[in-house]
């Protein structure tokens, strides 16, 4: 195949050159086409558009493939856990047991954080949003590690700042949830795993004891290798960007975190069982829901269903389900809730609109039911997921800097007015 493309504008030819991946993606490289055309190309969404090349995370939409460094999503699913998942994608490659230990060891010193976030957090009124609470949370370490705002740190520093951030995300994660309910907070337990030192702060109260059920500690790690990275999504992208500008990780992952909390991307996982839980509510009539997601003079949407780029089964839906089933089946726990999700799901894997636009459950509507069963509560589900992207949003974050990529700024089609004159505002 030619490795060039070739565009006509205005009786033009110009040949662009065309660049292949690993996996053979290929992509007509459109950087000088301004240059040499004075034209720009248009993508509003991105839909067709590729922002970088990146060595992180491969998916196949089409296929139903998702890789990290190479490694398939079910096999780390299975057998890694977490944090060996986090170094994986930072570092890019399965660590030793030396760099594993060390790794670990470091992540485990540094999840205190400063005593004055305390205040901060007292400044927030309790019905504020976790999300908004966390991503604030996360820009202020801005403020306790002003070294960080220097972008040219040394990799030490910048090590110094990734481990930093992951071990203290699920202190400010679960600090959000205890503002919220008006408890005291918890400080970490170092003895416990990530999952299960999260879980501890999130539900430990002075009131009664607590013991982390290490059913409950293992689905939540999987949970977190699941939604780990993909590639360059909404909130990953808004990561990328933010940082092409020089700002610091910890503002960049900030930006990423408020991107992931609309409805359409994180924020989905809530809205699922919002969603269903209406239904539910409303009697449990799915075709009659079904019916209103495939009007078009129905704003509703069936929250879960389609992805931007997988129009094939979400892999990680696929093995949610799974953990879904055995997690409420290990627990003893038996959620309406569930049978709905799966009553909706068939219903819509046989009907011709969802079969037409290749809409499959996504990663999220399967997600919000474990949570739940967890003891998990909704609003503080789309955090789960940003405790989950961190390593992805730090290795894409990284990689950016590393390959010196130029500032984010896209071009647009000016639409407006033409020039006119000012009229002063007697005259108007
Ligand atoms: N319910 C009903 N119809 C849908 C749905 C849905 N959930 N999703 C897409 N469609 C329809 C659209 O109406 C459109 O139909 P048309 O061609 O007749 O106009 C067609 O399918 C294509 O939809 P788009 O919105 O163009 O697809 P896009 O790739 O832009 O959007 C998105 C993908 C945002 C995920 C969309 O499917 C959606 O809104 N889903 C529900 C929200 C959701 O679950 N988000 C989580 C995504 S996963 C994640 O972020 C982790």
């Amino acid at each position: 195949m030619s490795n060039t493309a070739e565009i006509n504008v205005g009786g033009k030819a110009i040949e662009l050159p065309v660049i292949e991946g690993s996996e053979n993606e290929q992509a007509i490289d459109i950087s000088k086409l301004r240059g040499q055309s004075g034209i720009i190309t248009i993508d509003p969404g991105f839909k067709n558009t590729g922002s970088t090349t990146s060595a992180i995370t491969f998916l196949d939409g089409e296929k139903g493939i998702l890789r990290y460094r190479g490694y398939s999503i079910e096999e780390l699913a299975e057998k890694s856990n977490f944090l060996e998942v986090s170094y994986l994608l930072i570092y890019g490659h399965l660590p030793s047991n030396e760099e594993y230990n060390n790794f670990v060891e470091t992540i485990t010193k540094h999840t205190l954080v400063h005593e004055d976030v305390k205040k901060i957090l007292e400044g927030f009124p309790s019905a504020a949003h976790p999300m908004g609470v966390l991503s604030s949370l996360v820009c202020a370490q801005t403020a306790f590690y002003p070294e960080s705002l220097d972008p040219n740190r040394s990799s030490d520093e910048v090590d110094l700042s990734i481990i930093r951030l992951i071990a203290k995300m699920p202190t400010f994660a679960a600090w959000s949830y205890k503002n919220q309910i008006g408890h005291p907070v918890n400080y970490p337990d170092n003895k416990q795993s990530y999952a299960a030192n999260f879980l501890k702060m999130m539900f430990a109260n002075p009131a009664e004891d607590y013991e982390v059920d290490p059913v409950v500690a293992d689905a939540l790690d999987k949970l977190l290798i699941l939604h780990a990275d993909h590639e360059q999504n909404c909130s990953t992208s808004t990561v990328r960007v933010v940082g092409s500008s020089h700002a610091s990780m910890y503002a960049s992952i900030s930006a990423g975190i408020n991107a992931l909390w609309g409805p359409l991307h994180g924020g989905a996982n809530q809205a699922v069982i919002e969603m269903l839980e209406n239904i539910k509510a409303d009697g449990g009539d799915t075709k009659k829901w079904m019916a209103k997601a495939k009007d078009k003079d129905d704003p509703f949407r069936l929250m879960g269903f389609g992805h931007r780029v997988y129009k094939n089964f979400d892999p990680r839906a696929k093995i949610i389900k799974k953990a879904a089933d055995d997690v409420l089946t290990k627990l003893g726990v038996s959620d309406p809730v569930l049978d709905i999700a799966k009553g909706l799901e068939e219903e819509a894997l046989n009907d011709p609109y969802f079969v037409e636009r290749k809409l499959y459950p996504n990663v999220d509507f399967y997600s919000g039911i474990i949570y739940r069963a967890l003891g998990i509560p909704t609003d503080m589900f789309t955090v789960m997921f940003a405790m989950g992207r961190l390593p992805g949003w730090i290795a894409q974050w990284k990689e950016m800097r590393e390959n010196k990529e130029p500032i984010g700024r896209p071009r647009q089609v000016y639409t407006g007015s033409k020039e006119r004159s000012y009229v002063s505002m007697s005259e108007r």
